[in-house]
């Protein structure tokens, strides 16, 4: 009998269960009857052996589910070296657990941070495989992280509901999205929900280009105006600072986020118009999986199975051109996948006469 351990780790997104369901689904398939460890609240289970041990009907009914029902937990890649609170060891106490269960492979739903984690353990020789997850679609080597398509939804979702409050009213609206370092949920949210302007990580700001393009919208009869901006956006004077000058700023920042300080900044400018802030965050990681992550996991999870049958550890799923496929850990691991500010989409949202604020 199969043995395998599975565990979700980091911030939690939409199609964590339904992953699981499949890869559980199809080792099931493929091997017939399996024991699955299930390790709560990610990484942590996994040191400290807090797991549950499941059948494959334990997954069953997960695929429209969202959130995970192991739990996650942030066990930050930087303090792999470094042990728990109470004096663990996190690697060793992890190959611990692994070999006293003597599992045959472990699962690892995770993002950046998480899969970092996984390569390292794989080359501590245990057999591993990793599957990306991530609201942010920031995982390097694959076009598509599972949970980004149905954040986007909830994002756009978030900008409909404001837009016709916004028209009614006649106000500015800010809307934060998530993404503190990648701007993948804006970019696409904002083209799906009608921004007027789209401010990214990558591209930082002007706040003359957002007034101009406020301007525009006022020439074209328009008194509303819908500015959607990452979490993670700076200012063009911001980005040209060193790091370290930078997080000083940053952290002096009097507003609670980028949102208000750009609503600030747009309400000096405008004091007669109406400006105000709406905050989605966390129900972007939140509700249930859409269509397309539910298929997309459903792919994710038949290819780790399969890899599982050749032996081919050390791997990540991912979907390259609407091919899944797998490649090293070690290849994606400490890389980001930014928006690539050249890229075609930015083009045409430019040619639509979005503004970027550049
Ligand atoms: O990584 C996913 C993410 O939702 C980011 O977009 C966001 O910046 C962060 O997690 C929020 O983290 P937390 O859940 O710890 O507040």
């Amino acid at each position: 009998m199969k043995k395998i351990g599975i565990l979700t780790s980091g911030g939690d997104c939409q199609a964590l269960n339904p992953t699981m369901r499949s890869v559980v689904k199809a080792m099931e398939n493929l091997f017939g009857d399996i024991e699955v460890y299930g390790f709560l609240e990610g990484y942590k289970g996994l040191i400290y052996g807090k797991y549950k041990k499941m059948k494959p009907m334990d997954f069953s009914g997960l695929l429209s589910k969202g959130g995970t029902v192991l739990g996650t937990s942030r066990v930050p890649f930087k303090e792999i070296d470094n042990p728990t609170e109470d004096g663990v060891e996190k690697v060793p106490a992890m190959i611990k657990t692994y070999k006293k269960l003597e599992l045959d492979c472990l699962f690892v739903l995770g993002g950046n941070g998480s899969q970092k984690t996984a390569n390292r353990l794989y080359n501590e020789g245990l057999n591993v495989i990793g599957l990306p997850k991530t609201i942010d679609n920031d995982i390097w080597g694959t076009d598509v992280t599972f949970g980004f398509q149905s954040a986007i939804d909830v994002a756009t979702h978030a900008i409909d509901c404001i837009y016709t409050t916004a028209e009614s009213h006649n106000r500015v609206f800010v809307i934060e999205t998530m993404g503190h370092k990648v701007g993948w949920i804006t970019l696409y949210a904002g083209i799906a929900g009608g921004a007027d302007v789209i401010l990214l990580p990558e591209i930082p700001y002007d706040m003359k280009k957002v007034y101009k393009a406020i301007d525009k919208r006022k020439k074209m009869g328009k008194n509303f105006a819908i500015i959607v901006v990452a979490e993670g956006a700076i200012s063009k004077e911001i980005a040209k600072m060193s790091k370290k000058d930078r997080k000083a700023k940053l952290a002096e920042r009097k507003y609670p986020s980028i949102a208000y300080e750009i609503a600030n900044d747009i309400q000096a400018n405008y004091p007669a118009a109406e400006i105000r802030v709406a905050l989605p965050g966390h129900t972007q990681r939140g509700g249930n999986p859409d269509a397309y992550d539910r298929v997309l996991t459903s792919r994710f999870g038949a290819k780790a199975a399969e890899l599982f049958k050749e032996k081919d550890f050390g791997k990540l799923v991912v979907i390259r051109n609407n091919e899944v496929t797998a490649i090293p850990m070690a290849e994606s691991a400490g890389k980001l996948k930014y928006v690539d500010t050249e890229c075609q989409l930015i083009q045409e949202a430019k040619t639509l006469g979005i503004s970027f604020g550049d």
